[in-house]
């Protein structure tokens, strides 16, 4: 069997990589990816908090330790690079992580928002396509997509497909996309573009709903085999961002009132899940919300300034800014997850891995503090 893992350079590929490579050692599992991550968090003037090798090196010291991994380096838009790659691996299994993965980014500007709606969407359009034309069909395609497509509306999140009674007809219909961002509207498109393939091909796809991923190692992904840490406005997400600002005694930033509940999953339970699904295969269309639940940003402000305290005897405040974001504030985000419940087993804990996050990145306070002005918008450094 031969496993494809695109985007595996990236902060959840690379541990998704090792991970399958040690729970399928006599499988061949191959990491594809342009190392795009690498050079956009340089370009908004910011680094990983914890080192990671150069790509090389990186790779070399993870075959010392797995001779079944081997690595492509290339662009997933292009057509010909991803026929190339079905072609000469033909691929049981894909798990395609490979995507621009920033809202803010997204959002900067009209080049940034088609870049990352031209990178994501043509990467999934190359990769079906080419399935497709190389008789490939039976392959399980599993995607990263993400839990903000549902947007926040006001009654529980079903897990991908809900019923909808509409003057007096009944149907079991996906979920409206009713994302907040350019990035996140990527996914949206990639959804519909792998319904449809599933829907006029029969392509087995699992499309992993992703929440904000959170956490610093795992049993594979540490030491000189790390996985990427940002912490900046751009590439850091929220959680990460406040663990960041509370080593150097920054303020926790929180964006307005912070009543906004949001969905996360712990970097363990995250690359736990995409190893379990590329185990159990693919059973049609799948969706998985990849969360435990939601959590408010003011309990996850409070949760963080808590390990702190515990694992490192630091005490922060917690400020309230104005809100760079066009979201709700106040939202009780209710998300159901019973696949993904079944796929993961037993669940790690969010503070757990908020505690491991301190413990890693302590040693890292020198790289934090020269980047602190990394943490916000500019329009809003000033007012914090
Ligand atoms: N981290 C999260 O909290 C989170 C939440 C929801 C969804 N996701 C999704 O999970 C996936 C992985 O996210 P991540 O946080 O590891 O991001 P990441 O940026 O660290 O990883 C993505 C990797 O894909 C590579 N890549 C991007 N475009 C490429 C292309 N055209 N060709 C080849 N390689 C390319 C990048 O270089 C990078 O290494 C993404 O699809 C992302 O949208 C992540």
């Amino acid at each position: 069997m031969t496993i494809l893992v695109t985007g595996a350079d990236g902060y959840i590929g690379w541990p998704v990589l090792l991970r399958l490579a040690e729970m399928f050692p006599d499988e061949r599992i191959v990491g594809v990816d342009n190392f795009a991550r690498r050079r956009w968090v340089e370009e908004i003037g910011s680094v990983s908090a914890i080192p990671i090798l150069p790509p090389e090196k990186r790779i070399e010291k993870a075959r010392e330790r797995w001779g079944n991994i081997s690595f492509v380096e290339g662009d997933l838009t292009l057509k010909e690079f991803v026929d190339m790659l079905v072609r000469v691996y033909e691929p049981d299994t894909i798990v395609h992580l490979a995507a621009q993965p920033s809202a803010p980014y997204s959002q900067i500007s009209w080049e940034k928002a088609v870049y990352t709606q031209y990178n994501n969407n043509v990467s999934t359009l190359n990769i079906i396509w080419s399935l497709k034309e190389n008789n490939l069909l039976d392959a399980h395609l599993i995607v990263a997509t993400t839990t903000g497509v549902y947007g926040a509306p006001e009654y529980p999140i079903p897990e991908g497909f809900y019923q909808v009674e509409y003057k007096g007809g009944k149907d079991v219909v996906p979920h409206p996309h009713m994302a907040g961002s350019f990035y996140h509207m990527s996914k949206c498109n990639d959804i519909n573009n792998l319904w449809l393939a599933h829907r006029q091909w029969g392509l087995n796809v699992s499309d992993m709903r992703t929440a904000i991923v959170t956490g610093a190692t795992t049993e594979e992904a540490k030491g000189e085999l790390a996985t990427r840490f940002d912490f900046d406005f751009y590439f850091g997400v929220v959680s990460h961002r406040f663990c960041a600002q509370t080593l150097i005694g920054y303020p926790i930033t929180v964006y307005g009132k912070g009543l906004q509940g949001k969905p996360f999953v712990t970097l363990e339970d995250c690359v736990k899940s995409f190893v379990e699904c590329v185990r159990k295969g693919g059973e049609g269309y799948k969706i998985y919300n990849q969360t435990l639940g939601a959590v408010k940003i003011v309990e996850l402000a409070e949760m963080i300034r808590e390990a702190a305290a515990e694992e490192i005897g630091l005490e922060v405040e917690v400020k309230h800014v104005p809100n760079p974001r066009v979201e709700k504030e106040e939202h009780e985000m209710v998300i159901e997850n019973d696949n993904f419940r079944k796929l993961v087993g037993k669940p790690t804990d969010l503070k757990d891995a908020i505690a491991d996050i301190f413990r890693e990145i302590e040693r890292r306070k020198a790289i934090i503090e020269a980047h602190k002005d990394r943490f916000l918008p500019k329009a809003l450094l000033n007012q914090r």
